[in-house]
């Protein structure tokens, strides 16, 4: 069903989903650095653009590593993936104060490429379903680095090739009325 918005908004953000459908070609570093270059433009507390992405390029070896990284529900439909990022957000500020808000940063950034995927007709679907202990050991990632995410990226596949529980969940979601998630003052009883 096509998605309402309850106010006109951008159609580039009311149309972004999150499908799985992808055809396994390989995303080329022209598209896959248009699209990491949109997140390096998300706004961050002091510019201190705190968010990383580690990717691997279908095609490549560390594919198929990245791939032992999702859980195996997400593992299934991303041997179609073009390619996986990992996403992470330094911790704290360069002199080594704690950063407060670099999750929301990370957050941000995710945003800024997803919309860019979609803007080219790419899948961009962000996956929490992975193995951070596993990805933190064999990529080396500092302990002062958080891991957030994974995210697929991939040209548009068919959807009769994912596995048949799947197929119905590829087509936009809807959310709740904009007034339960809002209020005006202090915060709401029904919120609880
Ligand atoms: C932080 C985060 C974690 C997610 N984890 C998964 C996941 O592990 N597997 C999956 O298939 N989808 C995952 N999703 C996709 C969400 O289910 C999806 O964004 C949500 O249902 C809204 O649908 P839409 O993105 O199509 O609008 C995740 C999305 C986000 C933002």
């Amino acid at each position: 069903m096509p998605r309402v918005a309850n106010h006109a908004i951008e159609p580039l953000i009311l149309n972004r989903f999150s499908p799985r459908a992808m055809n396994g070609q390989p995303l080329t570093d022209a598209l896959l650095l248009q699209v990491l270059e949109a997140a390096r433009w998300a706004p961050s507390a002091a510019n201190f653009q705190p968010w990383r992405f580690l990717y691997a390029q279908a095609g490549r070896p560390e594919f198929a590593q990245f791939l032992t990284f999702l859980d195996t529900y997400n593992a299934e439909w991303c041997v179609n993936a073009g390619a996986l990022l990992i996403v992470l957000s330094k911790t704290t500020t360069p002199d080594g104060k704690p950063l407060g808000p670099h999750a929301f940063d990370a957050g941000a950034a995710w945003m800024a490429l997803a919309l860019q995927a979609s803007a080219l007709g790419l899948v961009g679907h962000a996956m929490g379903g992975i193995f951070a202990d596993k990805i933190r050991a064999e990529l080396a990632i500092p302990a002062e680095f958080a891991i957030h995410c994974a995210v697929a990226l991939g040209h548009k596949g068919d959807i009769a090739a994912l596995p048949e529980r799947l197929r119905p969940r590829e087509t936009p979601s809807d959310r709740r009325p904009l007034a339960e998630s809002i209020a005006a003052g202090a915060f709401p009883p029904a919120w609880k």
